[in-house]
């Protein structure tokens, strides 16, 4: 089997969780994984080849060191080993203008062309984990990804599956691209989902829900002073569309509180009626590491992104969308996207 070669864009806590989580479960765990094995890959076939940010405090570093830089605050999963792999300066596009009060501290460093960093690196998939508020520099690793024929995985909220020019031209180039804004393997959006479908499925009807989100990662802040629309529109649409009729919904993060560092406490609130018209409510509270929860979900999609590469998949691939993002260009219910992934993967 041949290595699936990985390049990053962004060295933050979702990165971190990434890069600890791909060493952490080469050395033999397997507790936390949604597949140990995937279409024949497992996570020892994920070689990291080549990263990318723009903060001083992470570009020219090891990558294993870069990940445990300020401003990143997530968990550590393991005492990482150096990787070899060298942090390269990336394009700055507009981080610096979106970043959120200033959490960029942004290198002078000479941005290297990413298009040739990719073909040198070999790489097979970019994963995009750049901030969410940076929607111009997502679209260009996006265009550097396709010139370089290298499939791309956008776990940013930008447009770039639901971009019809990029995702066309991505189909024309015969590279696959999977989008956009992963969807968490516990996390808010995906428990919600899951709740609203877990009461339809048993009668239920359910007449106001809300998911309201607390976090103090840098990812919080652009959420809140940034991006607010943009998720709280892609949240609210992904949920909505678990149950079949319309009814008062909101989803999506609210407020910012440093001290929680990369943890999220996420409140559900569910009223409706069931047998006979007796009425219930529902509170629900999640507390989660935020990065982590990305983990399972960025290795499975990627071996997915490979698998689809070998299959001569190109533009969009559906399965992978619906499977590992929140904003896929079809929504489906979480047990048929799962099924859908499975049947692409051949397990
Ligand atoms: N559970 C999760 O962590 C999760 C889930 C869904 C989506 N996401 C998305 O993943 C992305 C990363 O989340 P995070 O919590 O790690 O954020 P973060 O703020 O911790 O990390 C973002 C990193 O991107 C870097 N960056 C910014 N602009 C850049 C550019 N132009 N080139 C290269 N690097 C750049 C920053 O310096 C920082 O290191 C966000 O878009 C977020 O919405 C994360």
């Amino acid at each position: 089997m041949t290595k699936i070669k990985v390049a990053v864009a962004g060295v933050g806590n979702c990165c971190s969780a990434f890069v600890q989580g791909i060493q952490y479960y080469n050395d033999g765990e397997a507790t936390g994984l949604i597949h140990e094995t995937l279409g024949g890959y497992s996570v020892s076939d994920i070689e990291l080849v080549a990263a990318f940010d723009i903060d001083r405090r992470k570009v020219g570093l090891d990558l294993a060191d870069a990940i445990l830089s300020d401003p990143n605050k997530t968990l550590r999963i393991t005492e990482m080993r150096s990787l070899g792999i060298k942090v390269q300066m990336g394009p700055i596009g507009d981080s610096l203008e979106n970043s959120g009060v200033g959490l960029i501290d942004a290198s002078s460093e000479e941005p290297v062309d990413v298009t040739e960093a990719l073909k040198a690196s070999g790489a097979h998939v970019l994963v995009n984990m750049i901030s969410g508020s940076a929607l111009e520099a997502s679209r260009q690793y996006a265009e550097a990804a396709l010139e370089a024929g290298c499939a791309f995985l956008n776990a940013a909220p930008s447009p770039v599956v639901n971009d019809g020019d990029i995702a066309e031209r991505f189909r024309e180039a015969g590279v696959p691209v999977a989008g956009d804004d992963l969807l968490d393997q516990i996390g808010a959006t995906v428990t919600h989902i899951a709740l609203l479908e877990f009461l339809h499925s048993r009668g239920a009807k359910i007449e106001e829900s809300y998911q309201l989100d607390v976090g103090g990662g840098a990812e919080s802040v652009n959420t809140l002073w940034k991006t607010r629309e943009l998720k709280r529109d892609i949240k609210t649409t992904a949920v909505g569309t678990s149950v079949p009729y319309d009814f008062p919904l909101v989803s999506g993060s609210t407020d910012y509180v440093d001290f929680l560092g990369n943890q999220r406490e996420s409140f559900f609130w569910f009223k409706g009626s069931y047998f006979g018209g007796a009425p219930f409510a529902m509170d629900v509270k999640l507390n989660t590491v935020d990065a982590p929860n990305a983990g399972s979900i960025l290795l499975d999609v990627v071996r997915g992104l490979k698998i689809a590469s070998d299959k001569g998949l190109a533009g969009p691939v559906e399965p992978i969308c619906a499977y590992g993002f929140k904003r896929p260009p079809e929504r489906v219910e979480l047990a048929e996207a799962y099924g859908l992934f499975r049947s692409l993967v051949g397990d």
